[in-house]
């Protein structure tokens, strides 16, 4: 082994230090440029971001808003009949096989954990199906789940303007063991607003039932 002569070592460390700074100017220069890209993707993806009649608070995602919707006694109720009070909105259809259910269970036992508290929220069950999902059909469907649970259809193009507010995506699949019948192909998340109407969380449809009670009551 060869001992370096100090010079020597000196001329190296301070190229070593210069390709350093260069990689770190690079690496600035394409984090700086990533940042701009992602900016303006974000922008042409929510062009109301910046807009009129949006809240933004916190810079979290904008999600929710106006919606125009028929409940299960058939009463036309808005965003408005619900501000005041936090709510949790999920959205989905009866004919859903196992995702909404499971989803609506958990709800459920949310709102029996919360015990009396749970009045204090407004669970909602919108659904992605409104030609089969009529108001009354909904509303039997999410009784047999929790008499709490508001559930809100409207023409397909009522529920456009909600699954839109929400970014929920919902598109009709054929059902694969019903010929001639069809499924909808719907993300699905619970969606926490708080009492002003802005987004707060969102769960998946397997959150913890205790979990999901927690972060309502944080609230309430
Ligand atoms: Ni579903």
């Amino acid at each position: 082994m060869t001992k370096k002569n100090p010079s020597e070592t000196k001329a190296s460390g301070t190229a070593t230090v210069a390709r350093a700074s260069r990689k770190t100017l690079l690496l600035a220069l394409i984090v700086g440029l990533a940042a701009g890209v992602m900016t303006a993707v974000f922008l042409l993806a929510n062009p109301n971001s910046s807009g009129v009649g949006q809240t933004e608070t916190t810079g979290k995602a904008l999600i929710g808003g106006p919606f125009a919707l028929t409940d299960q006694t058939g009463k036309r109720v808005t965003e408005k009949d619900f501000a005041g009070r936090p709510m949790l909105v999920y959205f989905g259809f009866t004919n859903c096989p196992d995702v909404c259910p499971a989803g609506l269970q958990v709800i459920a036992a949310a709102l029996d954990r919360l015990g009396h508290k749970a009045k204090g929220v407004s669970p909602i069950f919108i659904t992605v199906d409104p030609e089969r999902d009529t108001p009354e059909l909904l509303g039997k469907y999410v009784a047999s789940f929790h008499s709490g649970i508001v559930a809100l259809s409207g023409s397909p193009e009522d529920v456009a303007v909600a699954t839109k507010a929400y970014r929920v995506y919902a598109k009709k699949a054929p059902d694969a063991e019903r010929p001639g019948e069809y499924n909808v192909d719907h993300s699905s998340f619970m969606y926490l607003m708080n009492a002003n109407g802005e987004f707060v969380k969102h769960f998946p449809h397997s959150v913890d039932a205790n979990q999901l009670a927690d972060e309502v009551a944080k609230l309430l």
